[in-house]
């Protein structure tokens, strides 16, 4: 019986000791043999050989037991190891995306009016004269309308020039009570330092019951959106014009770079425009079938909010796709 031991201690894979657990305690292994001997040895040493036996049997049983979940063990162990991975391995550096600084500040924007409960509506880049000019109160020929040189197609549709016909698709849409704003891009005939074809404004309207909007609302929201996106600036209303406001204004802050001192960026006025806004004019409502109500709408060039955020001269450069001027966004 001694061998076994030996041969057990020696086994290195776990599939090598099946064959000796039969061996051993199979119906025709060792054991089995020598238990069948027991019937020729003499009567009295029959107790004394299978005591022996039995322990045998339990010895070599705890042993193959023992032997087998160390096996086990090693062989997880190796595996793992030769299926480990290298994270010290060399690999080529990869590039991480970011933002773009427009996306971003508009992000900002809207992050802002929708903690305020406005809703976030979209309308389609490719307008028609009815919702970007004539509901609106900018009726054909009006000379307002030189104000916004526009992309026209050959069927009376343009590309949009602002982000108001949105305006007029959502009071076409729904009722009042409307609290929304309207990201997107709008396109003008205009290319120099800060004005390109393409742009992003975001625009802004609220409508209740007759009454019930007043400028002093206007003007305490948006006083308050620019403390958020500029801090602690001052902020002016200058009276102004647009066809579908009245009264009408547009808002300064502070210079930035200047902090009101007079600089290039603010034309030595101390003062930056950052947005137009006003009184919904009757006439819009009336576009739109909307009676005894009253409300307040703005519009803002995101491009203009992340050239003074991020201090970028030209705005033509947000839109070369130059790689280092993005990474400096990072
Ligand atoms: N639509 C105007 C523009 O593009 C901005 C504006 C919107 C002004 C809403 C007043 C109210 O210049």
């Amino acid at each position: 019986m001694k061998a076994w031991y030996d041969k057990i201690d020696a086994v290195e894979r776990v599939s090598d000791l099946e064959a000796i657990r039969i061996a051993v305690f199979g119906k025709k292994g060792v054991l089995a043999a020598e238990f069948a001997k027991m019937k020729d040895a003499p009567n009295e040493d029959k107790a004394a050989i299978a005591k022996e036996l039995n322990i045998h049997k339990g010895r070599l049983t705890a042993l193959l037991t023992q032997k087998k979940e160390m096996l086990q063990l090693h062989e997880l162990e190796a595996a793992m190891k030769a299926e480990a991975i290298d994270v010290t391995l060399y690999s080529a550096p990869s590039q991480s995306g970011s933002l773009h600084p427009v996306m971003e500040t508009m992000d900002r924007i809207v992050e802002y009016f929708s903690s305020m409960n406005f809703a976030v509506y979209t309308g389609p880049m490719i307008e028609d004269d009815f919702h970007n000019f004539e509901a609106l109160n900018l009726p054909k020929y009006h000379p307002a309308r030189d104000m916004q040189d526009t992309f026209y197609f050959k069927d009376e549709m343009l590309l949009r020039t602002h982000t108001s016909p949105v305006q007029i698709r959502t009071m076409l849409q729904s009722q009042p009570p409307i609290r929304m704003i309207a990201p997107g891009a709008v396109f003008r005939r205009d290319y120099d330092l800060t004005h390109t074809p393409m742009f992003h404004q975001v625009e802004g309207l609220l409508v209740d019951e007759a009454g019930s909007v007043s400028f002093a609302n206007l003007k305490f929201i948006l006083e308050d959106f620019l403390h958020y996106m500029f801090g602690d600036v001052a902020v002016r209303f200058r009276p102004s014009f647009f066809p579908f406001t009245e009264p009408s204004a547009e808002v300064d802050i502070s210079c930035i770079f200047c902090e009101g001192e007079g600089c290039r960026v603010c034309s030595k006025t101390g003062w930056l425009e950052v947005l137009g806004c006003g009184i919904v004019d009757s006439n819009v409502f009336q576009a739109v079938n909307y009676n005894n109500v009253s409300g307040y709408a703005f519009g803002l060039g995101v491009e203009r909010f992340a050239m003074l955020i991020h201090r970028i001269g030209d705005l033509r450069s947000l839109f070369e796709g130059d790689v280092r001027l993005l990474e400096q966004f990072r």
